[in-house]
């Protein structure tokens, strides 16, 4: 009840979840055929077809179409990028999305989807001491992140496992920022309003906040023999070990497998060292532990660990890794929101009142 578990609240045709065999199909695909062959883009257009009049378009112009509003984001806010700049990467994030025109039109969403993409690496560069760089509209969205970044061309290997995370975590149901963004949605306030409100909930470390401090506990742990006794002492003194336990998948979540499969194809491609030994001698043993220490919880590895590990190895910063996963999502949540838009119902659960009886007047 507290957690509203097992509770239906949307009926959606847009991602199913499938927590009892470790399934997710997004819109009639199985993330697994997503990871390997969706863009940014692609994932986008599956999406977001059928809930606006004029678009999205045809998937090139659709995806130039995402170029251009990268260009308009950045122009619009290029002005007070060093100012969000001073923010944590997520709340100066959360800061340039509330400086976006708000609405239900489809040139909304279009800025909504560019925007992550163009700030995350605008409020990086600003952290470390680098100017922003202007979005180059011809490119990718994966390839301009990759390039606004780094300040220089990302190989294709790079922008082929951006674009399979970006399109793994596009959609995932009723999970709580989207679900956020679907209340906020119904009462029609407009879908800026959803995503912000969206992004909010997925910055805390029990959502989209948790990749962050896994590549924390990978780095803190440093070598595969040391995991054992460093994950029991987290979990003797009553911690989470992050990355693991999920609301509804009761097995091993579909999308760390997909993930994992493209840092093995990155690794493959570029030869370049991840962190991905250690991650799997990790996983290993904190999978073992959780078994010996809760053994009526079946707690599994989540997406958020092989997340870690695959933004790492493409050069993000750990305290942005929620910017690119709302990033990802940020379509899934314009979907949803636009479908609860359409059914025209206000969300208005009720609470039992459990307080103090009424005082009668003296
Ligand atoms: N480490 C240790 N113990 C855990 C973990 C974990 N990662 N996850 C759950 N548990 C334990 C709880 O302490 C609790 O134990 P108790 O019953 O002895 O008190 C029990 O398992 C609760 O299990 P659930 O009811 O299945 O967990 P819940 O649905 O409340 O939590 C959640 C799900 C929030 C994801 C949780 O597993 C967690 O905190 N994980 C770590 C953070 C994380 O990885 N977040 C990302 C999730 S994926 C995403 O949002 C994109």
């Amino acid at each position: 009840m507290q957690g509203l578990d097992g509770i239906v609240a949307a009926e959606t045709v847009l991602s199913d979840v499938d927590g009892a065999n470790g399934r997710l199909v997004i819109r009639g695909h199985p993330v697994e055929e997503l990871a390997r062959h969706a863009t940014a883009e692609s994932a986008a257009h599956l999406l977001l077809s059928g809930f606006f009049n004029g678009g999205p378009a045809e998937p090139d112009a659709f995806a130039s179409a995402i170029g251009k509003a990268r260009e308009e984001v950045f122009e619009h806010l290029s002005n007070i990028l060093e100012v969000i700049a001073s923010l944590p990467p997520v709340e100066a994030l959360r800061a340039g999305l509330a400086l976006l025109p708000d609405g239900h039109d489809f040139p909304v969403a279009l800025r909504l989807l560019a925007a992550p993409a163009v700030l995350t690496p605008a409020i990086i560069r600003l952290r470390r001491g680098e100017a922003p760089l202007a979005p180059a509209p011809d490119m990718s969205q994966s390839a301009d992140m990759l390039r606004m970044l780094s300040g220089v061309e990302a190989s294709d290997a790079s922008c082929r496992a951006l674009d399979a995370y970006l399109a793994t975590v596009s959609d995932h149901g009723l999970n709580a920022s989207t679900f956020t963004a679907r209340v906020v949605a119904s009462t029609q306030a407009g879908l800026g309003s959803a995503a912000i409100a969206a992004l909010s909930a997925l910055k805390g470390p029990l959502h989209g906040g948790a990749p962050g401090p896994v590549l924390e506990m990978l780095k803190a742990i440093d070598a595969p023999h040391k995991a054992e006794p460093w994950l029991a002492g987290a979990l003797a003194r009553g911690e989470r070990l992050m990355g693991f336990g999920h609301r509804i998948y009761k097995v091993r979540d579909p999308r760390a497998d997909a993930l994992k499969a493209a840092i093995e194809e990155l690794s493959k491609a570029e030869a370049r060292t991840s962190r991905l030994a250690l991650a799997e001698a990790v996983e290993d043993a904190a999978l073992r532990i959780l078994k010996r220490k809760k053994p009526d919880r079946p707690l599994e590895t989540n997406v958020e660990f092989y997340t870690a590990v695959l933004l790492d190895a493409l050069g993000f910063p750990a305290d942005s890794f929620t910017c690119v996963f709302a990033t990802g999502r940020m379509p899934g949540w314009i979907a949803h929101a636009r479908e609860q838009e359409l059914t025209g119902r206000l969300v208005r659960p009720q609470s039992r009142y459990v307080g103090p009886a009424t005082k009668q007047a003296a």
